[in-house]
């Protein structure tokens, strides 16, 4: 069984590069389905989540050709519009292949996803969407079947920010009769980068970025090709790398525009981060302040950057309480930090980390990509040896940890 065997207690120095955004490239790629032809897709990162929806796209027809992080997609052969089970239970972002699917073909058979360590993830809000722009959802044997001849423009309200819920009726909406407009949308980036990837195939679509999208439909989208931006979690990630360490670390295709409440609340935890140019570099100095944090949708602090906010300070002077309000279940690394010494007690949505000195190497799982991360940056940092084990979960989304085999 695989496992990540780290001896922590090194500064980290020196110098990373931020790969290209997951979840930026996976809507991106899915939109290829919406136009007949060849388009290219750069910089995508080389992950496992990748070759999911790539396996995915190619048993829906599109041919594919990977050259490097440049990604040839060719969608003239559509060969079916239904995505099985043994492929979305792999991976819930799978879901984004229904709008494209209904569109190309007026209908779609999309397993439902499977459970998910952080929470019961529905898709309602994503069906919600697709109703109101006139398809028959029908529900059944643990598929969604999806039928329209044609969608119609509509007012879409989200009872709560959805990213893919925005990303899929997004995709939906672009040959819509009519205009269609999305109340209480999402404002990642990464929805951002895909209106900007529709826009370049011939969308019309304004408001991306805010929680209110105006999407008018035109009568077909061309191929395209779209640059994926950096991926904003990676580098946060990185950045408390160098933070828990003690290190001094220099980063390079740094997602300055998107960074703005991870670079606050670790500069508020003791970090130093000073832009040099078109790099950022992060020093610390083994001192971590306890700091509150409480996630929200963009542009609040990232769920995706929760935990391993929590490894860092996990060893701050004095108590920091972390609120996570988007997911459920999000606090599965806390069993794995307390085994390294944390001292973390969870009161609802909320965990109250008490400061440690240090933490102390130890055999740790992995739950999920997130809390991976988290315990290889608690790893770095602890005295002594730590293995992780269960790390399948890091290669989702990491694309360049070293591992030991066992
Ligand atoms: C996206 O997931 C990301 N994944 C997640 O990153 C990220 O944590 C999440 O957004 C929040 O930022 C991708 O972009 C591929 P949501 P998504 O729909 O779209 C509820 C990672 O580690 N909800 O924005 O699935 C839901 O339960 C992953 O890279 C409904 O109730 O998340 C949650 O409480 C983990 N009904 C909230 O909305 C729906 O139909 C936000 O979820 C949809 C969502």
């Amino acid at each position: 069984m695989d496992k990540i065997v780290i001896e922590g207690g090194i500064k980290l120095k020196g110098e990373v590069e931020i790969s290209g955004s997951k979840n930026s490239a996976l809507p991106v790629l899915v939109s290829s389905l919406l136009a007949d032809g060849k388009s290219v897709v750069h910089n995508v990162p080389g992950l496992r989540d990748i070759k999911t929806i790539k396996t995915l796209l190619k048993h829906l027809g599109i041919r594919i050709e990977d050259k490097g992080g440049d990604v040839y997609l060719d969608s003239s052969h559509l060969e079916s519009f239904e995505a099985p089970y043994e492929l979305v239970k792999t991976m819930r972002a799978s879901v984004l292949v229904l709008g494209p699917l209904l569109v190309r073909f007026g209908r779609a058979k999309v397993s439902l996803p499977g459970g998910c360590a952080i929470g019961a993830r529905p898709i309602n809000l994503h069906l919600m969407g697709l109703e109101m722009l006139g398809a028959d959802i029908c529900v059944d044997h643990g598929y969604v079947f999806a039928e329209a001849k044609k969608l119609k423009g509509a007012r879409i309200y989200f009872d709560t920010p959805t990213v893919t819920g925005t990303e899929n009726i997004m995709m939906a909406a672009v040959c819509a009769e009519g205009r269609s407009v999305l109340e209480n949308a999402a404002c990642e980036p990464e929805v951002v980068e895909l209106s900007v990837a529709l826009n370049r195939m011939g969308a019309n679509i304004n408001g991306a970025g805010t929680d209110t999208i105006t999407i008018d439909g035109v009568k077909e989208l061309h191929p395209a090709e779209h640059t994926i931006i950096p991926d904003r979690i990676e580098a946060g990630t990185y950045m408390i790398a160098a933070g828990i360490t003690g290190g001094d670390v220099l980063i390079k295709n740094f997602p300055f525009n998107y960074m703005d409440s991870i670079v606050m609340k670790l500069k508020e935890a003791g970090i130093f981060i000073k832009r040099e140019g078109g790099l950022l570099r992060v020093t610390a100095n083994g001192n971590v302040a306890h700091t509150n944090v409480k996630t929200l949708p963009y542009p609040g602090f990232p769920t995706d950057m929760q935990a391993q906010f929590m490894s860092l300070v996990s060893i701050a002077g004095g108590t920091s309480v972390i609120a996570e309000t988007v997911f459920e279940n999000r606090f599965m690394h806390v069993s794995e930090l307390r085994r390294m010494g944390a001292d973390i007690s969870i009161e609802g949505h909320s965990a109250i980390v008490r400061g440690v000195p240090f933490l102390s190497g130890a055999q740790v799982m992995a739950t999920d990509l997130r809390a991976s991360a988290s315990l290889v940056l608690a790893g770095l940092a602890a005295k002594g040896i730590t293995e992780i084990s269960r790390v399948y979960h890091l290669d989702r989304g990491c694309a360049k940890v070293k591992r030991i085999k066992a």
